[in-house]
């Protein structure tokens, strides 16, 4: 890891812009971890390239008096639709790892979602954290270990739980093995100490038959998890809309339409083409949220025209983080937020609320999935 920068360069005006320091900053293992994704990538690279297939239909001459992005998401005032994804070990970018994320977010007004994989223990993060966080939990093999976990994200003053359900087990991901990649001693699961892990399979077992294939969360363990809490809770991976009836039938409190950024799956179609099938069955009954592939302004507009109330984004704030550390992170949200601001001018958007299915251009328009 080379030493963060103190300014941010004028080179750096998008976030896209930040990859290639970020690139030339963290090494080719841990790049290979943060940037790859399943299989052939072909989901990874759809989840961005969608974005380019949905034109923008701009409006003119609109008032644009008291223009806003604020909005009230499960009780938590934000100052854009925008929060930063659950992602693993923010250590392997900066030293200053999750505190110096969560201390960027308060200061721009972002949620941060803190992953059950984070280096820094959930009370750390917290303590560092001038804003509101969420806690995104993996159900472990171990329930008796996960109730610690909720009870202690709860006690933190953590405002939701984001259960993400996609991930029972790793994709596999090829460049990550390639590289050889493997977690530094320094940097480690800390909120996970402790637990009981599953034993090893029988010999000769691939996936099929071994312990922690046997012991993944299941339908049932959300009402379990009801039980534990009085958080909101989300489901984070629903890319189905037979299952998105099935969490509302559960009384889940809020859906990420998401493919893991194309971690786990690979094949599976866009984020973005994924949601507005599950925004026409959720119809407004509990706030909906996407990830994957949010790298402009005007894509957190094309997500909220296609049914979104808010867009979380992954490996970009890494990228920032690496590159020059807190101020990084909230450089990269501050230039996402200008962007998205001046898409709703253009399309002559004044609040979150006049964005719809308006803003995209006719062609967008007939496809029936994205009339709304
Ligand atoms: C992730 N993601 C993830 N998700 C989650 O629920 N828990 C986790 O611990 C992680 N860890 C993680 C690590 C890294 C390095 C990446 C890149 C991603 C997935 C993440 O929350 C999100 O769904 C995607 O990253 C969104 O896609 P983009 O914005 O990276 O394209
Ligand atoms: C990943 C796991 C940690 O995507 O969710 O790397």
């Amino acid at each position: 890891m080379t030493t963060p920068l103190q300014k941010i360069p004028p080179q750096i005006a998008a976030l896209a812009d930040y990859e290639a320091f970020a690139r030339d900053r963290i090494g080719p293992g841990t790049w290979a971890y943060i940037n790859g994704g399943a299989g052939d990538e072909w989901t990874l690279r759809e989840n961005v390239t969608a974005f380019t297939r949905l034109p923008l239909r701009t409006r003119v001459l609109r008032p644009m008096q008291s223009a806003s992005t604020a909005l009230n998401l499960l009780g938590c005032a934000m100052d854009a639709p925008i929060l930063i994804a659950p992602m693993a070990f923010h250590g392997l970018c900066h030293p200053d790892g999750e505190a110096a994320t969560a201390l960027a977010a308060g200061a721009t007004g972002t949620t941060l979602v803190v992953s059950t994989q984070a280096g820094q223990s959930i009370e750390q993060i917290a303590q560092a954290a001038p804003g509101p966080l969420w806690f995104q939990l993996y159900i472990q093999p171990d329930r008796t270990f996960t109730e610690r976990l909720v009870a202690r994200a709860e006690a933190a003053g953590y405002r939701a739980l984001v259960l993400t359900v996609d991930a029972p087990v790793n994709g596999v991901r090829n460049a990550e093995a390639r590289a050889r990649f493997t977690l530094p001693p320094h940097i480690r699961a800390v909120n996970l100490e402790g637990m009981i892990h599953p034993a090893p399979g029988r010999d000769g077992a691939l996936l099929f038959g071994t312990p922690l294939l046997e012991s993944v969360p299941v339908w049932e363990d959300i009402a379990w998890l009801r039980t534990l809490t009085r958080l909101p809770i989300l489901l984070k991976g629903i890319v189905d809309p037979d299952d998105a009836l099935r969490a509302l039938d559960c009384g889940i409190d809020g859906l990420i339409v998401s493919n893991h950024g194309g971690r786990t799956l690979d094949g599976v179609p866009a984020a973005i083409d994924l949601l507005p099938a599950i925004a026409e069955v959720v119809d407004g009954q509990v706030p909906l949220l996407m990830d994957g592939g949010v790298r402009r302004g005007t894509d957190v507009l094309r997500a909220l025209a296609l049914g979104a109330n808010a867009v979380l984004v992954g490996r970009p704030i890494l990228h920032a983080l690496a590159t020059a550390g807190a101020l990084g992170v909230a450089h990269a949200l501050r230039v996402l937020r200008a962007e998205f601001e001046l898409a709703m001018a253009l399309t002559g958007c004044r609040t979150l609320a006049d964005i719809d299915s308006g803003c995209l251009h006719q062609n967008v328009r007939d496809n029936p999935h994205h009339r709304r």
